[in-house]
């Protein structure tokens, strides 16, 4: 089967995309405004660019009014954090996800704990298993309308109190209990891993 994008529908090719690109990580955004109004949304268009300076990304399409909040903050203020959503979260990530107003606090609505940042005056989700502290490298605009792919440095991590980091091996995904995003509607949480060593090219003299 072969399907071309260009007969695809504005609904249609946003499903395609998401049902293909699994599974997700979920970057849940907290950015401020520049009335001090604190936002929070879940962006599963959420990557590592590099990692010494630490680059992430996260893309923001057009909501039904146009610019979303969390880019609209992030252009203004310069700053966000990014949240990972451990599986106590889902249903707050969730509620998170609904396309208030602006200058409507999801937070508040919803009830989401937050706690201060150490380096962006952005604060973070308490309880959320690690926040990535980030301070704005740059926004393109991709395409017409544009999508904004925002690109931050991050300033600082967070992980939370409970977890162990290991210098070589990092943080236990399955300790922090990250869920990741398939399509439309499901999400996974990590029940299975397995390993694998590199293998790496050897070269005789
Ligand atoms: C799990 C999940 C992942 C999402 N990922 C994205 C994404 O990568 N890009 C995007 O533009 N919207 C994404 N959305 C939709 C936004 O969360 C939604 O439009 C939200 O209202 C934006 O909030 P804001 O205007 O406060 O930033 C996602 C929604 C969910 C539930």
């Amino acid at each position: 089967m072969m399907i071309d994008p260009a007969t695809l529908n504005g609904l249609e090719a946003h499903r395609i995309l998401i049902s293909l690109i699994v599974p997700r990580p979920i970057a849940w955004v907290t950015s401020v405004s520049p009335d001090g109004i604190v936002n929070a949304a879940p962006y599963s268009f959420f990557s590592g660019v590099r990692s010494k300076p630490p680059v992430i990304s996260v893309s923001a399409g057009q909501g039904r009014h146009g610019e979303k909040d969390t880019p609209r903050n992030i252009a203004a203020t310069g700053e966000f954090v990014v949240n990972l959503v451990s599986g106590d979260q889902a249903e707050q990530m969730n509620r998170s996800a609904t396309e208030y107003p602006y200058g409507m606090s999801e937070p508040e609505e919803i009830g989401i704990e937050l706690a201060p940042s150490e380096t962006v005056n952005v604060p973070r989700i308490a309880d959320s298993p690690a926040a990535l502290e980030c301070s704005l490298q740059q926004i393109i605009p991709v395409g017409d309308p544009p999508a904004s792919l925002i690109l931050g440095e991050v300033t600082a991590y967070r992980i939370r109190d409970d977890l162990e980091w290991d210098r070589i091996e990092g943080i236990d995904p399955q300790a922090m209990d990250v869920i990741g995003r398939l399509n439309l509607n499901s999400y996974l949480r990590i029940t299975e891993t397995f390993s694998m060593e590199r293998i790496r090219y050897e070269v005789d003299d």
